[in-house]
């Protein structure tokens, strides 16, 4: 016996087609316009779309950071990122200085292993340009089942890496059939910008902005592409904020370069103007790189519809305003930075893409999930509706409209940088391997039904 899913409109990053879907196992076995529902539990989808489960690139659960932990661990973060349509995550497992990264990985798996809700892949973060770490990169792509290496330009003294350390970086995945994701801001003029705004007393939130100005973005974004062509190696721009960013990758790939950008709800809906809210509101929009203006937001998402960014990760990284963001109330350089975003990643990039028409379906699936699943070589077992593939599927209903807010949401947070936006578009069914994990607003999964999953090889797929 197997659960039938009938009716809907199943949309992969190429195709729709009205069809039946049958899952057996784990697994969908069949795919046909009309399947015979004997014997099987049907689920209705007619009226709704059948997306794949959505895949978040970049996530941060149970997080040391900025001198506190993430809200979230991989229970509360995967729970929340399933309501939200998402069956698979890859969270970011941190190096530290003068670690191997195979113990980050350890670390990291006894987080996961046992809480998580949804399936999950694992990102690596790289602390040092050590020979140990460097030799260690072609088996763990070998071995662990990670392709993905981030280093850091920016949080100076903290995840900061030189040009030196990327440089090797570069090489070394180039050649074990990695690539490497990087965070593009000038750490060492942050530093100064932002010890010359505290000495001047300027310690409010919309201070960590004004010390991050958008060329430390496009600057750095910029070098980084010209290490990786030097190098010749691919590389994944991460948390792209601003349109200055985004074009450095449009040049880079119009040289040809693989080179692949991603950006993220906050920077569709937030904008500069939220850091002045009152009451310390404005805490909850610190985030690297920061919210920009206003008009970034109608750039970054038409290069989200010419295939110019092509991914669209949530990264989540929740704070409480109460007890964690507050450690900044008297300096905005002690605000830990992040957002809680992983729920919202779909309704929003639906509500403000596909509702508005800038998106199509295929567009939608192709950046929600599918380019994803290339990149970080999960790609056929997920990302798509194909036989043999896992049955991690999204029916959505297009219809259904909600007000996001803290007080409703799963997140285990006490804010939202998305608080009041009214929404249309939301999960009715979810499924993860074949186990249905969302009903509407409930959670039907378990804790611990999800699975590390091995990424393969990173393979230049063209966008
Ligand atoms: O502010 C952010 N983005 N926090 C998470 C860490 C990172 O840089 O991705
Ligand atoms: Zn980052
Ligand atoms: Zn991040």
């Amino acid at each position: 016996m197997g659960t039938l899913i009938r009716g809907g409109l199943v949309v992969t990053a190429t195709d729709q087609s009205r069809a039946d879907i049958l899952i057996e196992g784990q697994t969908i076995s069949m795919l046909a316009e009309k399947i015979d529902e004997r014997g099987h539990d049907v689920v209705d989808a007619t009226g709704h779309y059948v997306f794949p489960g959505g895949i978040d690139p970049h996530t941060h659960l149970d997080m040391p950071f900025g001198g506190t932990v993430t809200a979230d661990d991989f229970e509360t973060g995967t729970r929340a990122a399933a309501l939200g349509g998402t069956t698979t995550i890859i969270d970011f497992a941190l190096h530290t200085k003068g670690d191997s990264l195979h113990n980050a990985l350890r670390t990291w798996h006894a987080k996961a292993e046992g809480k998580a809700c949804i399936d999950y892949a694992f990102h690596l973060t790289i602390a040092d340009g050590r020979d140990e770490t460097m030799a260690e990169i072609p088996r763990i792509i070998r071995e662990e089942g990670v392709n993905s290496f981030k280093v850091f330009m920016a949080y100076k003294h903290v995840l900061y890496v030189d040009d030196e350390t990327i440089f090797k970086s570069l090489l070394a995945c180039r050649d074990a059939g990695g690539i490497v994701q990087v965070h593009a801001e000038n750490g060492d003029v942050i530093e100064v910008t932002t010890k010359q705004a505290l000495d001047d007393g300027k310690t409010d939130p919309i201070w960590h902005a004004l010390t991050r100005p958008v060329e430390c973005e496009g600057e750095a974004t910029h070098r980084a592409i010209r290490l990786a062509e030097i190098a010749k190696a691919p590389l994944y721009v991460v948390h792209v904020s601003s349109a200055m960013a985004a074009d450095m990758i449009s040049d880079g790939r119009k040289r040809g370069l693989p080179i692949y950008g991603e950006t993220c709800p906050q920077y569709l809906v937030c904008d500069t103007e939220d850091y002045s809210r009152p009451d310390f509101e404005g805490a909850k929009y610190v985030l690297s790189p920061p919210i920009r203006d206003k008009w970034n937001q109608a750039v970054l998402l038409a290069k989200l519809k010419n295939l110019e960014l092509h991914t669209f990760g949530s990264d989540h990284c929740s704070f409480n305003l109460c007890g964690q963001k507050e450690l900044g109330r008297h300096d905005f350089s002690k605000i830990p930075n992040g957002a809680p975003t992983i729920e919202d990643r779909l309704a929003i990039l639906y509500h403000v893409g596909v509702n508005s028409g800038a998106l199509g379906l295929n567009q939608f699936v192709a950046l929600s999930s599918t380019n994803a699943a290339k990149i970080f070589g999960l790609f056929p077992r997920k990302g798509t509706i194909a036989v043999g593939s896992d049955a991690d599927l999204l029916i959505w209903d297009p219809n259904s409209e909600r007000t996001i807010s803290a007080t409703t949401h799963h997140m285990n947070v006490d804010n939202s940088v998305f608080e009041g936006m009214r929404v249309k578009g939301r999960p009715r069914y979810v499924f993860s391997r074949g186990v249905k994990v969302v009903d509407g607003d409930v959670f039907t999964g378990t804790k611990g039904h999800g699975r590390f999953q091995k990424s393969e090889k990173f393979f230049p797929v063209a966008l």
